[in-house]
């Protein structure tokens, strides 16, 4: 008879290579960033949290875009946020079944008022609570189940949470160095992600203020699994690039250009078949970024609405040629073959 090795589980195959992972963002880790993320090598990305109630009682269907992956995304997590153990396990199911996720988490971590009583950081308060709603989630899924929390609602409780969801069963834990009170004020403390990820025998993912390949390099050095980065991603996908092939070459502003006008083109794919009305309205916020040494750009970039006027905002630094047309041409002409 073959012995039957039991599988890793997602996460810790997928912490075999070096690496970062990109963190969930309302409003940001959309189909279009994560793309760009996976591109250049993160370990996985993370969906924008998605309401369990609304994916079970609401209207939501598996067209929802922030469900929804982009064609042949691979590694991508979703999650999940609720205080409801039924309405979590059938959130969990229906995730499943619609939107391929390689794993799903729960957020403990949202501050935001209107999320409070629903779940999100509320839940550092009453722990307990999250322990069921893992098990809960546990019982409806083989897939790997983690969760997201920040320190504690207004103090350090950390070390206690975590030990309770890991026994509870999840099989990762990623942590904000921050309490919810502090919403994003002040910086994240790294000695207390260290605490945690010593105390439980779970992988620990740490986030919080990773600006830089220096400064990722140092914080993997404090006994994480790995490191997140959320708000220094933004239009620097390279980071990833840099943290899993060491290739720390910051790019040319012809390349950040071309990338930023292949995210307002993938935006326009992602987004257009769905409603068929597009405007690049919410990547207004995003677009200067790839171009911090580039202020001059900015009254335009914060502008646009279509992709033409990307293509004319960045026209000083694209080139003759734009690789981004070329790029999506190659890929639609590879999909027809
Ligand atoms: C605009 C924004 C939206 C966020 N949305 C989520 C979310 O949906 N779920 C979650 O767990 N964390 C969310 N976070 C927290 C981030 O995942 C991350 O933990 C935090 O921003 C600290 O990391 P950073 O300094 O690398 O951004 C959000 C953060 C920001 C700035």
């Amino acid at each position: 008879m073959t012995a039957v090795s039991a599988s890793p589980g997602f996460y810790r195959s997928r912490l075999q290579a070096p690496g970062a992972v990109l963190a969930p963002m309302a409003g940001y880790s959309d189909a279009p960033l994560r793309q760009l993320a996976s591109e250049q090598g993160a370990l996985w990305t993370v969906s924008e949290m998605i309401s369990a109630r609304g994916l079970v009682l609401g209207g939501d269907t598996e067209h929802l875009t922030l469900g929804r992956p982009f064609e042949g995304e691979t590694n991508r997590v979703v999650q999940l946020f609720g205080a409801d153990p039924e309405l979590l396990a059938r959130a969990v199911q229906k995730v499943e079944a619609w939107f391929a996720p390689a794993a799903i988490d729960l957020n403990m971590g949202c501050p935001v008022p209107k999320i409070r009583g629903k779940g999100g950081a509320c839940l550092l308060q009453t722990p307990e609570v999250a322990f069921e709603l893992i098990q809960a989630m546990k019982g409806a899924t083989h897939l790997d189940v983690s969760a997201k929390i920040r320190l504690g609602w207004d103090q350090d409780r950390s070390v206690e949470v975590a030990q309770g969801l890991a026994a509870a069963g999840a099989n990762l834990i990623t942590v904000h160095g921050r309490t919810s009170a502090q919403r994003y004020t002040g910086e994240a403390d790294w000695d207390a992600i260290a605490g945690v990820a010593a105390a439980v025998d779970v992988p620990v993912v740490g986030s919080g203020d990773i600006r830089s390949v220096g400064q990722a390099r140092e914080r993997q050095q404090t006994g994480v699994a790995a490191v997140m980065i959320g708000r220094g991603a933004v239009g620097n996908p390279w980071l990833f690039r840099a943290l899993s092939t060491g290739d720390d070459r910051w790019p040319t502003a012809q390349e950040r250009a071309r990338t930023a006008l292949r995210h307002a083109e993938l935006q326009t794919r992602f987004y257009n078949d769905q409603t068929g009305r597009l405007t690049l309205r919410p990547l207004r916020k995003v677009l200067p970024q790839y171009l911090p040494d580039h202020p001059e750009l900015r009254d335009a970039l914060v502008q646009v609405v279509t992709v033409e006027d990307v293509e004319r905002a960045l026209a000083p630094l694209l080139g003759d040629q734009v690789p981004g047309h070329v790029a999506l041409d190659a890929e639609y002409a590879g999909s027809r073959s």
